[in-house]
């Protein structure tokens, strides 16, 4: 199974796993990350996406760290993602939070630090609206002292991508954020594409996600016949084609499971491939809606909904 995921070039020349593991969890035992990676990694997974904010990375190391003792993995095989939270956007905080997140996952370096958020908080949560440049001279010493291979930016909007690029010395090699057959975001990813940023999908089973009854009257996608239709023609689940669906779109996905079962059903989605027809079915499911809105930042100058 491990051969079968595809990779894709970032412009800062290192090869990404098309599909990695989430790990943001409301909710969890710190045993449930450990043995969620560990289970991901021994299904074939060589990706696993983190952030300071998850509170996981302990466990996200620890787990990593079992699994090169067993001999299963190598660093080297492994793509590891974590995220600079919102409090440490000053250009002197960016090493250091980057510092306390290595230290925290056991490691030398990441494969990718991203600005988790285009929004900047104090302590006490309050906006101070530091400008994204001054941010990013922080990340760009992250690649210079070899603690980042790669770095990038998530839930930026074209708008604030365009102003980083064009200050930016290090270009951002992808930009993270919500895509899922009910938020296809199609302009967002195509005007990354168009400037050689990879954009990455976050929440990539959106309402598909059994775990969501808040969404309940919005869940059509859940029970709808044409995705049941391609789900059954293919011998796959519906998260399986939704899943697809990006990965044929050139769009990473970071699915998040806790579930065994689930963690290996995501990860079985290369053996397969959607027609042009098949991919306009799933694209009619959008309805533009927001799983993950970040209300909580929606006061702060640089919100980017
Ligand atoms: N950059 C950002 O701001 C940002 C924001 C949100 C998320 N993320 C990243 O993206 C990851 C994924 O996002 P997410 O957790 O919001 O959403 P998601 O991956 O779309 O959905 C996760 C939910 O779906 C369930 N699930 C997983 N596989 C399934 C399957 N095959 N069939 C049915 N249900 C399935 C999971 O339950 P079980 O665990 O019980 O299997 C979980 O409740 C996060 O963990 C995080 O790493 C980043």
């Amino acid at each position: 199974m491990v051969s079968k995921v595809t990779t894709v070039k970032l412009s800062s020349g290192h090869e990404m796993p098309m599909i990695g593991l989430g790990t943001y969890a409301r909710k969890a035992d710190p045993g449930q990350f450990c043995q969620a990676v560990e289970c991901a990694i021994d299904a074939g997974y060589r990706h696993i996406d983190t952030a300071s904010c998850y509170k996981n990375e302990v466990e996200v190391g620890q787990a990593i760290a079992n699994k090169i003792k067993q001999g299963v993995v190598t660093r080297q095989e492994l793509f590891v993602t974590t995220k600079l939270w919102n409090d440490s956007h000053a250009e002197a905080d960016v090493i250091p939070a980057l510092k306390e997140s290595l230290n925290k996952l056991k490691l030398d370096y990441v494969d990718l630090y991203l600005v988790h958020w285009p929004v900047s908080v104090n302590s006490q949560g309050e906006d101070t609206a530091i400008d994204h440049s001054e941010t990013w001279r922080g990340m760009e010493q992250a690649v210079a002292q070899g603690l980042a291979k790669s770095i990038g930016v998530s839930n930026f909007n074209e708008e604030q991508l365009e102003r980083l690029l064009k200050s930016a010395k290090i270009k951002p090699v992808v930009n993270q954020f919500e895509i899922n057959p009910t938020l296809t975001q199609h302009k967002l990813v195509n005007f990354c594409k168009e400037r050689s940023v990879v954009p990455v999908a976050y929440t990539p089973l959106g309402l598909i996600s059994e775990a969501r009854p808040e969404f309940i009257g919005k869940d059509a996608i859940k029970t709808d016949p044409k995705l049941g239709e391609l789900a059954q023609k293919y011998g796959k689940t519906r998260a399986q084609i939704a899943l697809r669906y990006l990965i044929q779109r050139g769009i990473p996905v970071m699915p998040k499971s806790f579930t065994k079962s689930r963690i290996e059903e995501n990860l079985n989605i290369f053996d397969f491939e959607l027609t042009d027809k098949e991919m306009d079915t799933v694209d009619s499911f959008n309805i533009d809606h927001r799983c993950v809105p970040g209300s909580i930042f929606a006061k702060c100058t640089h919100y980017p909904f």
